[in-house]
């Protein structure tokens, strides 16, 4: 039996409406779903990753899934925060994100990490939406965390990925 059904918020004496903590708690659940795909994405590829940069792509993928999960757990901690409930079995997460299923097998190494890039893109346009209206509605500590954690990672690791799909030649004849 279920005590408090998905989507719901619980009376808390946080200082915010149920009306914006109800809000905070929808816009956090859809991001902590794609960033838990995100997450078992990257170690899809570290493990699938291929070519003469094969060892720095596969740790360097192996990391970015290690801080994904961090943020995976401060949303969901941030949804309970906030009195509702955090997404987490991940057949829910996949009824949810919006991140395209990848093939099962294993595409090209610049499709692979194309295909991050983008995953990265979709939440962080969606963390800045997010960000901007949780801040109208004074719900300052997921605008923070929005900012402060997924953002900021966000588009480090974007970088970090995207100087990948440069085309320089790997050996100067
Ligand atoms: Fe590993």
């Amino acid at each position: 039996m279920e005590i408090q059904e998905f989507g719901t918020v619980r009376q808390f004496p946080v200082g915010l409406s149920m009306e914006t903590r109800m809000h905070s708690c929808q816009r956090l659940n859809q991001i902590l779903a794609d960033t838990q795909i995100l997450y078992s994405l990257y170690k899809k590829h570290h493990w699938l990753m291929r070519g003469p940069t094969f060892y720095q792509l596969h740790l360097l993928l192996d990391k970015h899934a290690e801080e994904q999960l961090e943020l995976v757990d401060k949303l969901a901690e941030r949804v309970q925060t906030l009195g509702g409930v955090a997404v987490g079995d991940p057949r829910h997460v996949a009824e949810i994100t919006v991140i395209k299923r990848p093939p099962d097998g294993v595409e090209e190494v610049p499709a692979m990490l194309s295909r991050l890039l983008e995953a990265h893109e979709m939440i962080l346009v969606a963390a800045h939406d997010a960000a901007a209206t949780a801040d109208e509605k004074g719900d300052d500590g997921t605008n923070d965390l929005l900012v402060s954690d997924i953002i900021r990672t966000g588009e480090l690791q974007a970088w970090f990925l995207a100087e990948h799909l440069v085309d320089t030649p790997l050996i100067h004849a």
